[in-house]
């Protein structure tokens, strides 16, 4: 890869100067009480930060969290994040109570060489994500003066084409951070010439969201498994009735299309749990996939299904999994999600999890991390980097 890196900058001597990393702290919160419930994204960008602070560099971190309108939002306020990531870090983390205000001003001034301060949510701010380039620049003009140097460590943004991710770079002598470097590296190998079998297993509530990325995979792939709500508008396109499950009317004939295509490739679901309401208590069996009751919904795959889908992944060399195959978060409906996590890590494969839901299924269900070859912090961002487009937080580290 053309882009350089944190080992490059840390060469360079970064003790005393102020570095800008980019991170991308968008953690899963609670809706009751406000306390992450997944601090995978925290975790995952310490080696950067830690490398950084034992350099002496004045540390300042940004990162964007939810999707407020523009302007200063309580619920979405990264002050929680600067705790956790103090705790991680073993060292209190400097919080500025706005993005490039005052606060932040005075925190970043404040920092001594080896600290770290958090920024408050870039989105707090209009010219973060806005798509008049002036008035993004305006922005990242503001961030970039609290750094001598920028670190993109933000894999989860990169396809972001934000102040914060593609202008700041523009600005600043950029490198780009462990943790995308890493991804990157991982996610290339998918694209590049992958050991076969290579088995993708798809799941999530949208059709939509992964029909470029099911077009992009379908010639590259041995076998592309489906799950999660985006199985009903398939098999309404094999003709079967799917009662109340989720259904993207508008797809069906894509995805009948994209079927016929596929050289037998993708694998269905053949059973699914079927319930009568979308709900933990609701009362659900187990149906064929042709045979889903007209009151039901369908909110897993069922155990013929886990069990199809297992055998074709233990013959798989390279394994992507994006999306759960169920309602996970109700125990009802997590056995799916469950036993093709399972199925992944006993796989003799390399398994990448891409991203997002899935990668929260995995510490959900108290799966071992480790038995996985690589968990993505993108979602979006993985999906269209297998998609093959340019993605603009990367292209912006390479000029
Ligand atoms: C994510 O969670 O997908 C990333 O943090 C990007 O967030 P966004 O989809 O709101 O841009
Ligand atoms: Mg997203």
């Amino acid at each position: 890869m053309s882009i350089r890196n944190l080992d490059d900058l840390l060469g360079e001597g970064v003790s005393g100067r102020r570095v800008l990393v980019r991170a991308d702290l968008n953690v899963p919160l609670d809706k009751q009480s406000g306390e992450i419930t997944d601090d995978g994204r925290i975790r995952a960008v310490l080696p950067t930060l830690s490398a950084l602070v034992q350099a002496g560099a004045k540390v300042v971190v940004c990162s964007h969290l939810g999707r407020p309108k523009g302007a200063p939002d309580p619920q979405f306020s990264l002050r929680p994040v600067a705790g956790r990531l103090g705790e991680l870090l073993g060292a209190p983390v400097h919080f500025a109570e706005d993005t490039v205000g005052d606060s932040a001003r005075s925190t970043v001034e404040g920092l001594a060489d080896g600290q770290v301060a958090l920024l408050e949510n870039l989105r707090f701010n209009k010219g973060e994500t806005s798509k008049d380039d002036a008035e993004r620049g305006a922005f990242a003009d503001q961030l970039a003066a609290f750094g001598d140097a920028y670190v993109d460590d933000a894999f989860g943004a990169v396809h972001r084409k934000h102040a914060s991710v593609y202008d700041v770079p523009a600005r600043l002598p950029h490198v780009a951070g462990r943790l995308v470097l890493r991804e990157v590296e991982v996610l290339s190998k998918l694209t590049g010439d992958p050991e076969r079998p290579y088995v993708v297993v798809l799941g999530g509530s949208k059709v939509s969201d992964k029909l470029a990325v099911i077009e992009a995979l379908l010639p590259t792939v041995d076998r592309l498994l489906i799950g999660g709500g985006m199985c009903f508008t398939f098999l309404k396109a094999q003709g079967h009735e799917v009662g109340t499950s989720l259904l993207e009317e508008e797809m069906v004939e894509t995805c009948r299309n994209l079927l016929e295509r596929s050289g037998g490739k993708i694998l269905l679901p053949v059973d699914v749990v079927a319930a009568d309401a979308f709900a933990p208590d609701a009362t659900h069996d187990t149906v064929p996939a042709d045979g889903i009751p007209s009151h039901r919904l369908g909110l897993d795959i069922g155990p013929e299904t886990v069990a199809g889908f297992a055998a074709a992944l233990s013959q798989a060399k390279t394994i992507f999994w994006n999306g759960p195959m169920g309602v996970f978060e109700m125990a009802a409906f997590a056995n799916g999600t469950r036993g093709i996590a399972e199925a992944i890590t006993k796989a003799d494969a390399f398994s990448v999890v891409g991203g997002g839901d899935s990668a929260a299924a995995v510490r959900a269900l108290g799966l071992d991390e480790s038995s996985f070859g690589h968990i993505s912090t993108g979602g979006g961002a993985s999906l269209e980097y297998l998609e093959g487009k340019t993605l603009p937080g990367i292209a912006a580290l390479e000029s």
